[in-house]
This record gives C-alpha cells, structure tokens and sequence, in this order.
C-alpha cells in the first residue's frame, strides 16, 4: 500500500545521505518531491536523482536553493507552488557540523552550524506554513539529533542548533495545531552518511558501537522510515514530539 499517494513534499539537502533516502523513500510511497542542494558540486547528484525519482513514476525536480538563506527559501516555496501546485509536508534535513572544543571554537564556526542547522529551519517553516494553513494540512518533519538531547564534547554548536530544533518544533506544533499542521522532529543517532564517514571503520567505530543496544549504525533507510510515518497518515494524531531513531542509544 501507497502512503503518500498525490502528495507532494519538500525535502532540503537531498543530494545525498538522508535526505536522498528520505526522497526516495516518499516517491515509492506515491509522493511527488521538490528537493533542494545547495553547491555546484552536487548538480550531478541532485539531477541524477531526479531522474531516478522519475523513474518510480512521480513527478521530482532539483532545486538549487540555500536554506540558510530567508529569500532563497521564499522564492523556492514560491516556485514549488507554481510548479506542483501543493504543498503536503516538508522535511527538513539540510544540516551541517563544524565540530570542534569550545575552546578552539571560532565565532564564524558557530554561526555558521547556527545558520544552516537552526535559521534554514525557520526559514521554510516560516515558508511553507501559507499553504498548509490554506490547506489546513500539512506535516512537518525537522532533522534532529540524538546530540540535540545528550550533547558531546566536540559538538556543542552542533547539539546546541539540534536542541533548538525540538524547541522550535514543539513550539509550532502548539501554534498550529488547529490548523491541522503536524510538527515533529526526528533524533537519529549515528547514520552512515558522508558526514559520519570519518566513524566508517577501525577502533573508533568499534567505541561508538558498543554504546548502542542494536550494536549498529543506522541507514538512511532507518531514518526514512520514520519520516514515513510521521510524513502519512499513520502519524495523523502525532504532534510535538521528538522520534528518537538512534538504537537505544540515548537510554
Ligand atoms: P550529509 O552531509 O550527507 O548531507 C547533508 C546534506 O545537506 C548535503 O546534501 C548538503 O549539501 C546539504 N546542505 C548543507 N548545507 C545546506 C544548505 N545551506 N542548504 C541546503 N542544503 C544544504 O549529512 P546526513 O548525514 O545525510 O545528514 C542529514 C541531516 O541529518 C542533517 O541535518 C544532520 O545534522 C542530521 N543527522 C545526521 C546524523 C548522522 O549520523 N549522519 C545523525 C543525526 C542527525
């Protein structure tokens, strides 16, 4: 069964890792996607994924769109209006880390990781909420972390901007609830991504996976499916809340 059939959702920083899973996951469950990647160097990806989401028979494009930035962010949701017509659920994903101790932590560091992790966040939210109150629907998922909860050494803009992630999605879930728009946020734990890459093998990966009751990364499978469910109807009566997908490794 087809869960987001004529849906259509907004996924950011889909060229690759869980963004891409989370894109490709939506379009076999039926949902046309608009996604967005923000450097030159990863046209060849996000077209490539475009045509790959085609090809499970949805209608898909490739935006080059920087969530950081507010404007950028409004004419994107303005040309995803034009061109899709709807707008069912946003997933945003973009983020980057700049890991680091505080001690050696620079300033540009820290706003940086704020302004990609935290502002892209309000700046779609603040987007996409138009249509979904026309709507009066909509579903919006925020890329967490199992950080965001625990905080670590190294990471504290990261789990900082995470943080502020949950607040700023149990805050609009009390907003506009009435508007029948759902706010949730996912907290995955490691993922095999390009930005875990350096966790990939040896001693260090070993550490990490013995800390985590299922005694393994996740996939961005892992985490799509989570987005699945909170993206369709199954999660109709989910709002506010934090899904953490990290194998038990925060208890
Ligand atoms: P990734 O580095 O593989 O992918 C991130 C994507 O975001 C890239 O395609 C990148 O180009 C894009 N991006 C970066 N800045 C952007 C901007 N300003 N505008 C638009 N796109 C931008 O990372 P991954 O692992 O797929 O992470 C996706 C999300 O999941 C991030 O928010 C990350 O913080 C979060 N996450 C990842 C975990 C992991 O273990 N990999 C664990 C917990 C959360």
């Amino acid at each position: 069964m087809k869960l987001l059939e004529g849906k259509t959702a907004i996924v950011t920083g889909a060229a690759r890792g869980i963004g891409e899973a989370i894109a490709l996951k939506f379009a076999a469950h039926g949902a046309n996607i608009a996604f967005t990647y923000v450097s030159d160097s990863s046209r060849d990806k996000a077209t490539a994924l475009e045509a790959k989401l085609v090809s499970l028979g949805v209608k898909a494009k490739a935006y080059q769109s920087n969530a950081a930035d507010f404007s950028a962010c409004e004419t994107f949701v303005n040309d995803v209006l034009k061109e899709f017509g709807t707008l069912d659920i946003c997933v945003n994903n973009a983020g980057i880390s700049k890991d680091n101790l505080l001690l050696r932590m620079t300033p540009e560091q820290w706003d940086e990781v704020m302004q990609v992790n935290l502002k892209s966040v309000f700046n779609m939210t603040k987007q996409v909420i138009r249509p979904m109150m026309k709507a009066k629907a909509g579903s919006i998922i925020n890329m967490s972390s199992v950080i965001g909860e625990m905080g670590n050494a190294g990471q504290s803009s990261y789990a900082a901007s995470k943080a502020g992630i949950i607040g700023f999605t149990k805050s609009i879930a009390k907003e506009l609830g009435s508007r029948n728009i759902r706010s949730n946020a996912i907290a995955p734990g490691f993922v095999e991504t390009d930005m875990t890459s350096y966790l990939k093998d040896g001693e260090g990966a070993e550490k990490y996976k013995a800390d985590i009751p299922l005694g393994r990364f996740a996939s961005g499978e892992d985490i799509a499916n989570v987005a699945l469910f909170l993206a369709s109807d199954l999660g109709n009566y989910v709002t506010g809340q934090v899904i953490s997908a990290c194998g038990g490794l925060n208890i």
